[in-house]
């Protein structure tokens, strides 16, 4: 997704907008570009590819004195990411970098054709600066006034006028903070991108139109003085280093032991900080992607387990639906960005029909965050990588802790999971530690064009995280499949030397699952076995400590994740920013 970071200060912008842009990377994008202003000239460079390129060709030009600027990192949305597409806009007296999608761009940019306006983009964000252009009266705080209310969809806006040293910044939707300097302020998609520079910021709410001098900044909303609370970070610019790691992927899964045992200490003390379910009679968990994953883990343990009804659905065909809620049904929204637009939407739809929303979410300030009626955070910290590992294995252990602990309140288990639990960040450590097992797994299909993952009821659910996680790094196209449904077509696919992962971890329907691995195996199928008991007869195998079946997938996942890693790191690819992804999907 889109990132912005603006400066203004005593210094030149050179370095704070270039070393934003590169803490911003791992959002996802395919052009940059920086503005830089002074009393005379606005000064804009801009770059198609990473943002290393962007920085080239800033070095090789002769840049302006400055002490104001803008920048940018464009996920392509409107127009292919070429140069001329790429941020800053110019127009005029403005110049803009925007993140999201202003959904009445194209009726906007034929009016202002009609006027003889011509557009020299194919962006949406070009139509907002000429609406700012257009209705400049010199007074910017009223021009953004006014064109807000034109605009529809998402945005967040860093705005300069040619006629003011001033920095401006607004926000629908898409987030955007202020960061607080000494002598020097920033605007900036997420704290991450400043990190290196302040850890005290504000969080810009919808509407609210910032007015940024070096010095002072001044909030604004509908025409009146907004008082804001300054907010410090508790992450540090190492969780923006990979600290000795080839790449932050695998820096990450190997933080898995320490940030589960930080997330799961307050509730293994104290079960009852986790929300009562028992009061629900339907839960409904609603996410994307490997979040939405994580879902399905928890409906099947809260099912088995705790005899509550669930429904997982990803969230950008959740929030179309007439859904038909009750006084009994919680919706519970599972983000590790807290920013995803189509998880918003449906956690929105929910809280306007006056249902419980629980957020399991990682970033403490995020929309999600802050709109859900009760949260439970994850303690992952900054996840950099777009792949998600560490913040995903924490969705899915407050899910098994939640399903464990409503089993529990309605008295239908009698294990104690909890004391099982303290063991597991040292049990998860073993697994992680196993490096040159994955890698020789690695080494045996990262040539392959097909990979299968297959698995029943949770070993199912496992097998479609372990799939995305594959496909996401390494660009090898894979499926997962319930294990019983193969022998209804797909497994026309299996030729000689297909790999097929089989998950095989819950004891009730062990031998079902190894009965459908025969028939992959005597197709010729690779079959690797991931298991927490011994199988013998197969191509491969990875055994996990066995645990108690809450637990379990929390040893499973992440064995999948280093496959899927040692898979990329063999194919070349650009591990942490896998082309076409974004880390947080801002957008519809
Ligand atoms: C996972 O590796 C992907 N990056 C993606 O599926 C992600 O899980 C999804 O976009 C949801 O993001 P969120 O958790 O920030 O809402």
């Amino acid at each position: 997704m889109c990132g912005i970071i603006g400066y203004i200060g005593k210094n030149h912008p050179k370095e704070v907008l270039v070393k934003g842009l590169k803490n911003l990377e791992y959002r996802g994008y395919d052009s940059a570009g920086i503005a830089l202003k002074n009393k005379e000239e606005v000064q804009i460079i801009k770059s198609v590819g990473k943002v290393v390129d962007l920085e080239t060709k800033i070095n090789n030009s002769k840049l302006i004195d400055s002490n104001i600027g803008i920048a940018h990192t464009r996920w392509a949305t409107h127009g292919k990411p070429t140069e001329v597409n790429a941020h800053p806009h110019q127009v005029g007296n403005v110049t803009i970098v925007h993140n999201g999608i202003i959904e009445n761009a194209l009726e906007l940019r034929e009016e202002l054709i009609n006027e003889g306006v011509k557009f020299n983009s194919d962006t949406d964000t070009e139509v907002v600066a000429t609406l700012l252009n257009k209705y400049y009266d010199g007074n910017p705080i009223n021009t953004i006034e006014k064109v807000i209310r034109i605009v529809k969809g998402s945005y967040a806006l860093g705005i300069l006028f040619n006629d003011k040293d001033v920095l401006y910044a607004t926000r629908k939707d898409s987030p955007l903070i202020v960061g607080i300097g000494d002598d020097d302020n920033f605007i900036a998609s997420d704290i991450a991108a400043i990190i290196n520079y302040t850890n005290k910021y504000m969080l810009l709410e919808e509407g609210e139109i910032a007015e940024i001098y070096s010095n002072s900044i001044n909030i604004v909303k509908d025409g009146n003085e907004v008082e804001k609370e300054i907010l410090i970070t508790n992450i540090s610019s190492m969780d923006n280093d990979k600290c000795g790691y080839d790449h932050y992927m695998v820096k990450e899964i190997m933080e898995e032991p320490v940030v589960l045992e930080k997330t799961f200490k307050p509730y293994l003390d104290n079960l009852d900080l986790l929300p009562d379910l028992t009061k629900y009679e339907e839960i409904h968990i609603v996410a994307c992607g490997s979040a939405m994953y994580a879902g399905v883990i928890g409906s099947s343990l809260l099912e088995e387990y705790a005899n509550t009804r669930v429904y997982v659905e990803v969230a950008s065909e959740y929030r179309y639906k007439n859904i038909i809620y009750n006084n009994k049904t919680l919706v519970i929204l599972i983000s590790q960005s807290g920013e995803t637009a189509d998880t918003i939407a449906a956690m929105r739809m929910a809280n306007e029909k006056g249902v419980d929303t629980l957020a399991i979410v990682n970033v403490k300030t995020s929309t999600i965050a802050r709109e859900s009626s009760m949260q439970v955070f994850i303690e992952a910290g900054p996840e950099i990588a777009v792949a998600t590992t560490k913040a995903y294995i924490l969705q899915v252990g407050i899910l098994s802790l939640l399903a464990y602990k409503t089993a529990y309140d309605k008295k239908l288990v009698d294990i104690d999971v909890v004391e099982e639990a303290r063991g597991l960040p040292r049990l998860l450590k073993e697994v992680l530690d196993r490096r040159d097992d994955y890698l020789k797994i690695a080494k045996s299909i990262y040539e392959k064009e097909d990979i299968f993952f297959i698995g029943r009821k949770i070993d199912y659910a496992i097998s479609m995280e372990g799939s995305l996680k594959l496909k996401e790094v390494s660009y090898i196209h894979s499926e997962a499949y319930q294990a019983g449904e193969l022998k209804h077509g797909t497994i026309s696919l299996i030729n000689d030397g297909y790999p097929v992962f089989a998950i095989i971890t819950d004891d009730k329907i062990k031998d079902k699952t190894i009965s459908n691995v025969e028939e992959v195996k005597s197709r010729g199928a690779l079959v690797i076995i991931i298991s927490n008991e011994e199988i013998k007869g197969y191509d491969l195998e990875i055994v996990v400590p066995k645990i108690n079946s809450f637990l379990q997938p929390i040893l499973v996942v992440p064995v999948l994740q280093l496959i899927a890693y040692e898979v990329a790191k063999l194919r070349n690819c650009d591990i942490d920013k896998p082309k076409n992804l974004a880390k947080s999907v801002t957008v519809e």
